[in-house]
């Protein structure tokens, strides 16, 4: 296969090139190969985009989504890689899910499904998942995604054995007892709408704990979707130590406060919930200056059934993978925050170094993972057209800039528009 005339996105700049790509790599980028080609017209070649947190749900739930019909929302999105998360019914906590749910992408056979492992048996937080077992069937990381591990001795011990199996536990940061039922940020909006508040604290206090054990036990952790300005002041102090810690958020996190609640829209129901301005601004800070490593979706498809109901009632989630891209670059390259190398950065290397998963760059010899994109287009987000079948998105009727054109993986054509 052989681009021709596109913008390619490498570490160190953006560089007019034709790439050539045989048997599955990329085997030479320079400013003109001779051949035939597909023209790109200009357009922006990404290194594929990586999602390190995403919800399949299959198996259990595929009322929501299952595995094909979100790989078919992830190339559309940009994605040649992701990362799905455990709590499926039952939950991934044993090899033979985790091969499973690997089997079943590769019959799909659209994007590369890395399988993350629950840290406890059924994610009931009392005994330890067969973790060596997991990796060795192809589990990437662990997590109780949905949950904290409430027992801070058995997280301790998780991080520990993760750790000794080359695992990185990727912690959801939630003080159930301080959340105690909230469905919303505490504030000025849940004052206005009658919603019961949660306050960053409950966010705060276990971002703390995971540093904490990180520290102490000198392994490495990862902390899921920041919401918090404060919990941003905390990784960055921890990185200022030496701590091995990373983190991800998510496009709702720094596009969106919670004065979208005030409709009532359960689609702006997620968890952890959308908070303030000055949390908005704080992570914006922490993609700019690297606090926070990566960009994710926590993409959580949900049926119509769990979304149309009373706000207090509706299922957490926002279906993200189809618009991610766009909204990351509307908000960070146009907003100014971040080069078009720095968003390539955070969507695609960042994970894939967390993770060691292979690719994540753009040059000769990698795998020919990418991702064509129209930076000029502008469109206006449809639900109604996601492969998804979560059709659960606030940003519905939003104009964004930034199309995904085409998604390469291993060296074919994925999707296209
Ligand atoms: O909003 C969320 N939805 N947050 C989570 O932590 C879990 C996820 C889901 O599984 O629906
Ligand atoms: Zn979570
Ligand atoms: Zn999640």
């Amino acid at each position: 296969m052989l681009l021709k005339n596109g913008m390619v996105v490498l570490q160190d700049g953006v560089k007019k090139a034709d790439l050539l790509i045989e048997n599955g790599r990329i085997c030479k980028i320079a400013p003109s190969i001779a051949g035939d080609g597909i023209d790109l017209n200009g357009r922006t070649v990404l290194p594929g985009l990586i999602d390190m947190h995403v919800h399949l749900r299959e198996p259990g739930y595929e009322k929501k989504e299952n595995i094909e019909s979100g790989c078919r929302a992830a190339v559309k999105g940009g994605f040649t890689q992701i990362c799905c998360m455990p709590n499926t019914k039952p939950v991934t906590d044993n090899k033979v899910v985790v091969s499973y749910i690997k089997n079943r992408a590769r019959e799909v056979g659209l994007c590369k499904v890395h399988p993350v492992g629950a840290i406890t048996e059924g994610q009931e937080g009392k005994n330890l998942a067969a973790i060596g077992a997991m990796k060795a069937a192809g589990a990437v990381a662990l997590s109780e995604d949905g949950k904290t591990v409430v027992n801070t001795k058995l997280m301790a011990n998780a991080m520990q054995y993760a750790s000794d199996f080359g695992l990185v536990c990727l912690c959801h940061c939630e003080d159930h007892s301080l959340v105690d039922g909230g469905v919303v940020n505490e504030g000025y909006h849940s004052t206005l709408t009658g919603l019961k508040g949660s306050l960053r604290a409950a966010e705060d206090i276990i971002i703390a704990r995971e540093i904490c054990l990180a520290e102490s036990l000198d392994v490495p952790v990862h902390i899921c979707h920041v919401s918090t300005y404060s919990g941003v002041q905390l990784i960055r102090d921890a990185k200022k130590r030496g701590v091995k810690v990373t983190a991800e958020t998510c496009p709702h996190y720094f596009t969106l406060t919670d004065e979208a609640i005030a409709g009532f829209d359960p689609d702006t129901k997620v968890n952890p919930p959308l908070r303030e301005e000055k949390d908005r601004l704080a992570i914006i800070e922490g993609l700019s200056d690297g606090t926070i490593d990566c960009i994710v979706t926590d993409h959580a498809p949900h049926h119509y059934d769990d979304k149309h109901v009373e706000y207090d009632m509706a299922a957490f989630g926002i279906s993200g993978i189809e618009t991610s891209f766009a909204l990351s670059y509307t908000q960070l390259v146009k907003g100014g925050v971040l080069t078009i190398e720095q968003l390539a950065e955070r969507m695609s290397a960042a994970p894939a170094r967390i993770l060691s998963l292979e690719g994540g760059v753009l040059q000769e010899g990698v795998v020919a993972d990418l991702t064509v994109v129209d930076l000029n287009e502008e469109w206006t987000v449809d639900p109604a057209l996601f492969e998804s079948k979560g059709k659960n998105t606030p940003f519905k009727g939003r104009k964004v800039c930034g199309r995904v054109k085409m998604t390469v993986s291993d060296g074919e054509i994925k999707y296209q528009e």
